[in-house]
């Protein structure tokens, strides 16, 4: 979209859960450039869990769509995006997301803590954690898809197993959630939330 990106504030009022989009396109230079956004997120020690399929083959999202229960958005938006944790994966990549200028004994110190911690953890744990790590990265996606111009629908309404089959992602990990993603040909339901001061304590 050669639109100019909406401030942070912006896309946040503007983002809705769109179920209807237009044809236009979503480019890979477009879609490159929201995932990156969005793997901006932080996550403890790092650790990056998320991963982000992207689907536009017609045949993969009407599988997609059987999944999903039937959801019309996976179909009607260019791209579906399947976001998983995969922290068996990101654990076997630790050292990829230390930083760089860290002392060499500090980083062999928190590689061995990390690898401590979840290393003594049952897989459905460690996952589970992953999952929550990897929702900072998906609103970070929602946001970033909104502030270059397209829009979003959030999806949990799906057969979790079945989703991993269709895409070939490992049996171990976790799906946070489908994302359709496209030009919006609706306005979506206008925001309905709780006052601040019923989600806000200052003491
Ligand atoms: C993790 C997550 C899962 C959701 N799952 C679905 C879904 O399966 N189908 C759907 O139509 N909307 C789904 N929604 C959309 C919510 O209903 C929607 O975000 C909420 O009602 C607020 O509306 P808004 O997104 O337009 O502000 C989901 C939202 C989130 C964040």
């Amino acid at each position: 979209m050669s639109t100019s990106p909406l401030s942070v504030p912006e896309a946040i009022e503007r983002r809705r859960s769109v179920r209807k989009y237009t044809d236009a396109p979503v480019s890979d230079a477009d879609l490159r450039r929201i995932v990156e956004l969005a793997g901006k997120a932080p996550s403890a020690w790092n650790i990056q869990p998320w991963r982000v399929i992207a689907v536009r083959d017609p045949e993969v999202k009407a599988k997609l769509q059987k999944a999903a229960y039937g959801q019309a958005q996976v179909v009607n938006a260019p791209v579906v995006l399947a976001v998983y944790s995969d922290m068996q994966g990101a654990l076997s990549t630790l050292e990829d997301t230390v930083h760089p200028g860290m002392p060499a004994e500090q980083a062999a110190g928190l590689l061995a803590t990390v690898r401590g911690i979840f290393g003594a953890q049952p897989d459905i744990a460690r996952e589970s954690w992953g999952n929550g790590q990897s929702y900072i990265a998906f609103g970070f996606l929602l946001l970033a898809a909104q502030s270059l111009g397209y829009s979003t629908s959030s999806m949990l309404g799906f057969d979790a197993a079945a989703v991993k089959a269709i895409l070939g992602i490992p049996e171990h990990a976790v799906v946070p959630g489908l994302i359709a993603l496209g030009v919006a040909a609706e306005d979506g339901f206008p925001h309905h939330r709780h006052p601040v001061d019923a989600i806000l304590k200052i003491v």
